[in-house]
């Protein structure tokens, strides 16, 4: 069920590819599988979203990928390395180099300015401090930001930290770049703007990923990937389910608050 929507291609290979990837969760007694089977290719510099309800495995997709945790069973490879089974320092090591990371609630050290966020994937680079200062104001001026580099998360707009957070992504220069909801906590304008800097990013040849709930961000991707109960579907499944379990979800991700954690950070970072 699951082959509908592959994407095989034979000219070229996958940069990520999960072959028949299970993710299982316990807690106690109770196991979770939050990813069933989960079979997808992924190109270099393809620009692909992943669609579906709340809880159907996309965080935890971008998480094998992104080499932050290993699948109970199946392959994962990335950029050709299986990374199904490394262990955490591997895990670090390629992460570093090959993954850029974009994440709903923006993750900035509150207590940081922009250089030094920015600056911080750097640490194992080779080059000395001045160095590694110089390229993160230049990747803060690319997303322009030019103006705001010694401001702490607290002093700029959700738009502003999300920039910052791409600046952050770039700092390796990896191939590829994660985003999980980036624009879950924006306003339209900003989310426009941001996903144009994505789809820029793509065209000067970064792979790029986008997790969303939003068909009007989905549309900045070349492809959409539909995922629903830990596995991928074809479009037609993912629109042909029950319509009012969509609608559930649906009202309950949009009756969220909004940008709770980012309150909760913005008087954490103030204290300090
Ligand atoms: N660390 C975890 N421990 C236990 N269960 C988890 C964990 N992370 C995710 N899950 C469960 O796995 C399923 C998929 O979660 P997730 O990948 O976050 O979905 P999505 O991002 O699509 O909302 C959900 O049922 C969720 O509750
Ligand atoms: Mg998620």
């Amino acid at each position: 069920m699951h082959d509908h929507s592959r994407h095989v291609r034979k000219d070229v290979d996958p940069i990520i590819d999960l072959d028949e990837v299970w993710k299982i969760y316990k807690m106690g007694d109770v196991e979770v599988a939050a990813l069933r089977g989960m079979s997808l290719e992924i190109y270099p510099r393809e620009f692909v979203a992943i669609m579906g309800p709340s809880g159907s495995g996309k965080s935890t997709t971008m998480n094998m990928v992104g080499c932050l945790d290993v699948p109970t069973k199946g392959k994962i490879y990335l950029d050709g390395i299986d990374i199904s089974s490394l262990h955490e320092s591997d895990l670090a090591q390629i992460r570093g180099r090959k993954i850029g990371f974009v994440f709903q609630q923006f993750n900035l050290m509150p207590q940081l300015t922009a250089v030094e966020n920015v600056m911080l994937p750097m640490i194992f680079q080779d080059a000395p401090t001045t160095e590694r200062e110089k390229r993160a104001a230049e990747l803060l001026k690319e997303v322009g930001l030019g103006h705001r580099l010694d401001h702490r998360p607290t002093e700029l707009s959700g738009g502003e930290q999300q920039r910052v957070a791409i600046a952050r992504a770039l700092a390796n220069n990896p191939p590829v770049v994660l985003a999980d909801e980036p624009t879950g906590n924006l306003d339209s304008k900003s989310s426009y703007e941001i996903m144009g800097m994505l789809k820029d990013l793509n065209k000067d040849g970064k792979t790029i990923i986008v997790v969303t709930h939003e068909p009007d961000i989905a549309k900045y991707a070349e492809r959409t990937i539909h995922i629903r109960d830990g596995q991928v579907v074809d479009a037609k499944e993912a629109f042909a389910a029950a319509p009012h379990k969509d609608k559930t979800e649906k009202t309950q991700h949009e009756s969220e608050p909004k940008n709770t954690k980012t309150k909760e950070q913005d008087k954490r970072g103030n204290k300090k």
